[in-house]
């Protein structure tokens, strides 16, 4: 195979994600609502499958040798290879999409040798564009203005939990041990120092793991801890943040080596120091109670 060439990927990606964002906002919201998945909390829209039938067909013409995983066209089985594959959510935050809550965007990740090596996510709501290439560096584009990643210079270091505003999501499974786990997290997070508790600034469910993660590379949240999401959700987001000085590691305690498709992830935001502390701080809140999601 011909060496790729990343920057012509991500310009690709950005084409694809502002005619994505296009098909977003035209859609009527009062007609969004199409169905559920797995249950009442697991949304899908005739918008998602439109987008993405959309991005796969542009995607795959312009590279035909490449594999594509995508949301709405998952099975299970479906395994992410070595080879260059783009890895496509079409809405990420679809609730808030059915809600017209200003956060939803596509997420769209290229991976090689199962890495994430360019990253766009798009908000159309907001118009603001984020985009990485390893070892490019990661940006974001608002009005017109591009800033690089993270939004600060120069980031603080990372003290403790109690310095730290955290984002967190409720997910749509909501009964046996992964639900019992994050409510645990949840409140020993919240709750004073006093009664056992991190006491962090707060926790933010902004409602997409894709901006979840841009936020931590902006550096407006210093940490995001899922499970239950997909490779779709968090493949270009984490090569955005990586590119801004953050990085990902698994949201069970021990996992230093994440993996896209692990299914439980936390990223910690770019900063002198302080990181490692934080990842465990943050596992030793988890303790023995780990989330069992299968990837
Ligand atoms: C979901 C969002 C949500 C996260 C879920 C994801 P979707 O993606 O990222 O924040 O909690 O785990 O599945 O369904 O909106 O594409």
């Amino acid at each position: 195979m011909a060496e790729l060439n990343l920057q012509e990927i991500h310009d690709l990606l950005i084409t694809v994600a502002h005619e994505a964002g296009r098909m977003m906002m035209a859609a009527t919201p009062s007609y969004l609502f199409s169905g559920t998945k797995k249950n009442s909390a697991d949304l899908v829209t005739d918008t998602d499958q439109a987008v993405e039938k959309m991005v796969s067909t542009r995607l795959l013409t312009a590279h035909p040798d490449f594999k594509f995983i995508g949301e709405e066209t998952y099975h299970p089985g479906q395994q992410l290879t070595e080879g260059p594959t783009f890895i496509v959510d079409p809405i990420d935050g679809t609730t808030n999409f059915v809600h017209a809550f200003p956060a939803f965007c596509i997420s769209l990740g290229f991976a090689v040798n199962k890495s994430p090596v360019v990253g766009v996510i798009y908000n159309p709501f907001l118009d603001e564009l984020y985009t990485g290439i390893k070892g490019k560096g990661s940006f974001v584009t608002r009005n017109g203005t591009k800033l690089r990643l993270p939004l600060k210079q120069e980031p603080e270091p990372l003290k403790d939990l109690s310095t730290c505003l955290i984002g967190a999501e409720w997910g749509s499974d909501r009964t046996g041990n992964n639900f019992a786990v994050k409510t645990k997290v949840f409140a020993k997070l919240a709750a004073s120092r006093d009664d056992g508790g991190a006491m962090v600034h707060s926790i933010r469910a902004v409602g997409s793991a894709a901006l979840n993660l841009v936020l931590v590379a902006s550096g407006q949240q210093d940490v995001f801890w899922e499970g239950g999401c997909w490779a779709w959700d968090v493949c270009a987001g984490w090569c955005i943040l990586v590119e801004a000085g953050g990085i990902m590691v698994g949201g069970n305690p021990g996992d230093w080596e994440a993996t896209i498709e692990g299914r439980k992830y936390l990223a910690i935001r770019g900063a002198p120091n302080g990181q490692k502390e934080i990842v465990e701080e943050m596992w030793a809140v988890i303790g023995d109670g780990k989330m069992d999601y299968e990837s």
